[in-house]
């Protein structure tokens, strides 16, 4: 539910209104630390496999964690690069690059706007972006932009029609997932069609529920829970037996909060054409 009372702050449009960065850091750290998200990472560094000597990009990189890895395995004589449009996130992640002592870049930008020049990269990766963007089409033909030919791209993102909160009445929870997220909210099952559309052929796909634990949930879900009603989406009976119905879950552990994130991997044939 990371995306949810915070989804605007993750917005690259609206990055300065927040002063709660460091809610977005923990918010962000709380998902990399879950088994279920370091699983399908696993799975989508391993797929997407870093040679010696790759450059590589992150966009939207957040804190940077996924630059780090990239920068592990390209080594000395790669690159690695992340970027991102909020200054505070790409200070956290130099600070962290800094204290591994891992020589990644941060640059900031945004994905439709990739400050790089055409065919710069051997691989490009994107992690739950898409689903604040209002026009992932033209981030993905920035990726085929910048991308060598041959070269890779991973697209990992969340699909928020896959939620699921247990206890609490499906239509409610939906409704509030579904009025807070951004038109994108399930962008999860349309990676595969936009890397078509924008000249990829696929080599694979993923998925792994991430599955959140009551400490992360419920202040998020409270946040979001009062937001929807204060905008009147559910009414405050319904907010009020929502959040009974959670704690009551969370009391007995009979408990579930899960949502599901789509990978990709795809690459840029090696006799494409530029479109302009
Ligand atoms: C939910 S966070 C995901 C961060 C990281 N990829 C991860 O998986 O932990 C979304 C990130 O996308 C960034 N972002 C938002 N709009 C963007 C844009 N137009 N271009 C690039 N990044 C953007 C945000 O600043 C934020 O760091």
């Amino acid at each position: 539910m990371a995306e949810t009372g915070h989804a605007s702050s993750f917005h690259a449009d609206r990055v300065g209104e927040t002063a709660q960065h460091q809610r977005l850091v923990d918010v962000l750290d709380a998902q990399a630390a879950m088994p279920s998200v370091q699983r399908l990472r696993r799975w989508a560094l391993d797929a997407v496999g870093v040679e010696p000597g790759d450059r590589t990009l992150d966009i939207g990189s957040g804190t940077g964690s996924e630059v780090l890895a990239f920068a592990r395995l390209a080594g000395p004589t790669g690159d690695a690069v992340g970027l991102d449009p909020n200054p505070a996130m790409l200070e956290v992640a130099r600070k962290r690059a800094a204290t591994a002592r891992i020589p990644a870049h941060f640059v900031e930008g945004s994905a439709y706007a990739l400050p790089f020049d055409d065919d710069f990269f051997d691989l490009v990766r994107s992690e739950r972006v898409y689903q604040h963007l209002d026009h992932p089409d033209r981030a993905t033909a920035e990726i085929a932009r910048v991308l060598r030919p041959g070269g890779r791209a991973m697209l990992i993102d969340s699909d928020w029609a896959t939620a699921l909160l247990h206890p609490g009445d499906p239509a409610v929870v939906g409704r509030v997932l579904q009025h807070l997220l951004g038109p994108n909210r399930n962008v999860g099952r349309r990676l595969r069609g936009l890397l078509i559309a924008a000249g990829f052929e696929i080599d694979d796909v993923g998925a792994g529920a991430a599955l959140w634990d009551p400490a992360t949930v419920v202040p998020l879900a409270r946040t979001a829970g009062e937001q929807a009603a204060a905008e009147g989406v559910i009414t405050t009976a319904q907010l009020a037996t929502l959040t009974a119905d959670l704690d009551r879950g969370i009391a007995t552990g009979d408990y579930h909060f899960s949502v599901t994130m789509f990978a990709v991997l795809a690459h840029r044939p090696r006799m494409s054409p530029r479109s302009s």
